[in-house]
């Protein structure tokens, strides 16, 4: 590879920053953007699906479709079982599932289970391809603690496109442990989930998929930022406490998410359920992939304003792309105070002692600059190799090195797994819970513990990727089976 002097590169570089300003699209007025915000909040529907012969079965049927994000505007998606995004599921913990996953789009596509435990011909990765017109029906069960979920489109090379027109949903897990606590659970009453993206439109008030090249080293990033589809939508609400579901459903960016008025919250779960007790925060950092439930209260009646500073992978070079109003919730006069926080929530047993291997997994950029490929262990996914095996039973420690001076949310697939430590310290409160999705800062060194349990398959792989999408795209990704 030839290496440009840096005088020639920047020449390049404003040539190009002068032909996009010349682009007849960039010079047309924005559709009128502004009228859509301070809707009124909606949530993606409820779906609790049906009950056949002791199954809970959905029915997904996957399709393009328009929304109008932008007023009077139809923008072309893709929806399940609506126009943009797709319900959020509800099962309990236990329940034997059947998911009928239909695909209407015309072109190949898979949905995949973020965060659950299951066989790896049920995951819905890149090698459960579904055909146009076909209809895939996986059965498996709900092995998880109480929690908040989700699915997305998983086509190989494909899933930043098809994430970023819609494809992506929302499961909600109960149990007996999480009813048994005083916390916030209907549905629509007191009870929220929020699937946080940003878009971009063009003049068209389109969005389509064309990411450029620094989209796809930083990670797809709009200006717009969305909730459940909505710009910055109003909740009028008279509970005292309410319990937030949070999703990043972004493809590449990350959300340091806060309120105007800097008040407190409790995150009393993350990725795969209860945390052991509610944790006081003014502040967290929200990865692409990630959820976390939080308590905010509004019992003192003031207006709270949810807000964003979204960033992306290179942030720690480029810095933030800037606070984004989220959503205001609007405490109703007629408010009751809110009842006394819960001091624990759940038992989370200490990490299981290791029993297996421990693996290194190396982040690293092969070129320079904008030229470079992401690679894990110095290579990049390969569709037909499996890069290693786990034997079924074993608990392993897997150690994640950022040797990039960019930030990879790193997500394992089949499990829920412990972070033991950041950088040779023990993980904070929120990050000592399930997870599945963890952030590797550049220069951070991480370490996991992740037992393989349950489901093993020769043949079939689960997947471990960056979850900025276009990285994963790019490569950022590998497989193993559990034999
Ligand atoms: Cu959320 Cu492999 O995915
Ligand atoms: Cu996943
Ligand atoms: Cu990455």
């Amino acid at each position: 590879m030839t290496h440009l002097p840096s005088v020639t590169r920047r020449k390049i570089l404003a040539g190009l920053g002068g032909l996009a300003l010349a682009a007849p699209a960039l010079l047309r007025p924005r559709p009128a953007l502004a009228a859509l915000s301070g809707r009124p909040f909606v949530q993606p529907a409820l779906d609790a699906g049906r009950m056949e012969a002791g199954r809970r079965v959905f029915d997904l049927a996957v399709a393009t479709g328009g929304h109008e994000f932008l007023d009077g505007i139809e923008t072309a998606t893709i929806g399940i079982n609506t126009g943009f995004l797709g319900p959020i599921l509800s099962a309990r913990a236990g329940d034997a599932l059947r998911m009928n996953v239909a695909n209407g789009l015309g072109e190949p596509m898979t949905l995949h289970w973020h965060g659950l435990h299951l066989p790896a011909a049920a995951d819905g990765g890149p090698h459960q391809e579904v055909a146009p017109g076909a209809t895939w029906s996986p059965e498996f069960d709900l092995r998880q603690k109480a929690g908040t979920f989700w699915f997305h489109g998983h086509q190989h090379r494909k899933t930043a496109e098809h994430v970023w027109a819609g494809m992506a949903g929302v499961i909600r897990v109960s149990d007996e442990e999480e009813a048994a606590l005083p916390l916030p659970r209907t549905h629509g009453e007191d009870d929220f989930t929020l699937v946080l993206q940003d878009r971009r439109f063009d003049a068209a008030g389109q969005m389509p998929y064309d990411a450029n090249m620094h989209d796809r080293m930083a990670g797809m990033q709009g200006d717009v930022m969305l909730v459940n589809g909505l710009a910055a939508p109003v909740l009028d609400t008279a509970a005292p406490r309410l319990r937030l579901r949070i999703l990043n459903g972004a493809n590449g960016s990350f959300y340091r998410l806060h309120f105007a008025d800097a008040r407190a919250f409790y995150q009393i779960a993350s990725d795969g359920g209860l945390l052991a007790a509610p944790v006081a925060m003014r502040e967290t950092v929200l990865s692409p992939g990630e959820r976390g439930e939080y308590l905010l209260d509004l019992a003192d009646g003031a207006v709270a304003q949810l807000r964003a500073e979204a960033f992306g992978a290179e942030a720690a070079m480029m810095g933030s792309a800037g606070i984004r109003e989220v959503m205001t919730f609007r405490p109703d006069a007629a408010r009751t105070p809110a009842p006394a926080l819960p001091e624990r929530l759940a038992d989370l047993a200490p990490p299981p002692a290791p029993t297996g291997a421990t693996r290194t997994f190396t982040l690293s950029m092969s070129g320079m600059g904008m030229m470079g490929d992401f690679l894990i262990n110095g290579g990049q996914y390969d569709h037909d190799r499996i890069d290693f095996s786990v034997p079924l039973g074993a608990t392993e420690t897997w150690i994640w090195d950022n040797t990039t001076p960019m930030i990879h949310p790193i997500h394992i697939h089949d499990v829920q797994f412990r972070i033991i430590g950041r950088n040779g310290q023990p993980p904070a409160p929120q990050e000592a819970g399930l997870k599945d999705t963890v952030l590797i800062g550049p220069g951070e060194k991480v370490a996991l513990q992740v037992r393989f349990d349950d489901y093993a398959d020769a043949v079939l792989p689960y997947m471990y990727h960056c979850h900025i999408l276009e990285h994963e795209d790019a490569g950022m990704m590998g497989q193993f089976t559990v034999v």
